[in-house]
């Protein structure tokens, strides 16, 4: 039995989760999920993001699923629903964030950074009225990102293009030494290394030519962006978060869309997609192919939702998938 903590949390969280979880209940997969509550709603109930019993639910079990967190309303505010993702992501020492992209010709997996680097560094306001964030990196911090880097290509086109600013950044000169230093390591896999200006651009335009991009946290939030606008758009890129050991993070890529949530707009492909990462992770790998051949087939020739030019819902897209999924997995085992 595969125990999965669900996390919908703000905007369209969850309407996507619960689009993911009914894709999940159609296949014959022993699992449970069980819902907690994270985010501005969490605010809201506790006043923090992360409560203690959310936490501890997502360290005993098997995967975390997460819908999306932040609303207009906490903007500025000294306790946001961000920091609760954040956070959970350092808790989990989730250091690996999967970043796939993928339409005609063009098949990346973008591996972000996902524990260090600005977002984790030190950062405060001063008497003269300046901010400050820090970017630090430590060679074991980017040597084991990097490591699994390598490994995926090995399972794809053996080529990773490793994107920093070593032209400007202290730390970016260390990620280029310390991924460098790796290579002889990993004689099968042909290494390059980009600058981050010039790696959006080409994510832009020619995607076709990366297969996997590694690269370190601010980066990588950026730059999934772009190679999901430039790959099928933002509605349908999934993302796994993993660590060396215990429950990974599967979200989509997407944010909370406010100006969209409880309409039934929301394209639930991305988190749907996040479900088949999570399969492959726990060892599921036929039910995570069916998941992305009814995902496929649906978006190709069935419902789409507005941000894909159809007019269909996010519940008739998922309803679809379940039902392609019954007929290519009518066997329960
Ligand atoms: C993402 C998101 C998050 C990030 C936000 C919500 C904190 O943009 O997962 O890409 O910046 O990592
Ligand atoms: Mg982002």
């Amino acid at each position: 039995m595969l125990r999965v903590a669900s996390l919908p949390g703000d905007g369209i969280g969850p309407e996507v989760c619960d689009a993911a979880v009914r894709v999940l209940g159609a296949l014959p997969v022993d699992v449970t999920v069980e819902e907690h509550s994270f985010g501005g709603r969490a605010i809201h109930e506790d006043g923090d993001p992360l409560p203690a019993e959310t936490l501890a639910a997502c360290r005993a079990a098997d995967a975390v699923l997460l819908g999306a967190v932040g609303l207009p309303e906490f903007d500025g505010a000294p306790v946001r629903p961000e920091q609760g993702l954040i956070r959970l992501r350092g808790e989990l020492d989730v250091y690996a964030n999967l970043r796939p992209a993928k339409r005609d010709g063009v098949d990346l997996l973008i591996v972000r950074e996902l524990v260090g680097g600005l977002y984790f560094g030190a950062s405060g306001r001063r008497a003269d009225g300046s901010a400050f964030d820090t970017c630090e990196y430590s060679p074991h911090e980017i040597e084991r990102v990097a490591r699994r880097a390598f490994e995926l290509a090995r399972g794809r086109n053996a080529f990773v293009t490793s994107v920093d600013k070593a032209n400007v950044l202290e730390t970016s000169r260390l990620w280029r030494e310390v991924v460098s230093g790796l290579a002889g390591d990993y004689p099968d896999v042909r290494l390059e290394h980009m600058l981050v200006d010039n790696a959006g651009l080409q994510l832009v335009l020619d995607p076709a030519q990366f297969d996997v991009i590694l690269t370190e946290n601010t980066f990588g939030d950026i730059l999934s962006d772009v190679a999901a606008g430039s790959c099928g758009g933002l509605g349908v890129a999934a993302s796994a978060s993993l660590g060396d050991r215990g429950p990974g993070i599967f979200e989509p890529v997407h944010g909370t869309a406010p100006d969209i949530a409880g309409q039934g707009k929301a394209n639930p492909a991305g988190a749907i997609l996040s479900i088949a990462l999570l399969l492959d992770e726990l060892g599921q790998p036929a039910a995570a192919r069916a998941i992305e051949g009814a995902v496929t087939g649906v978006l190709d020739d069935g419902a789409r939702t507005p941000d894909l030019g159809g007019t269909a819902t996010t519940d008739e897209v998922a309803e679809e998938i379940s039902e392609s999924l019954a007929i290519s997995m009518p066997t329960t085992s």
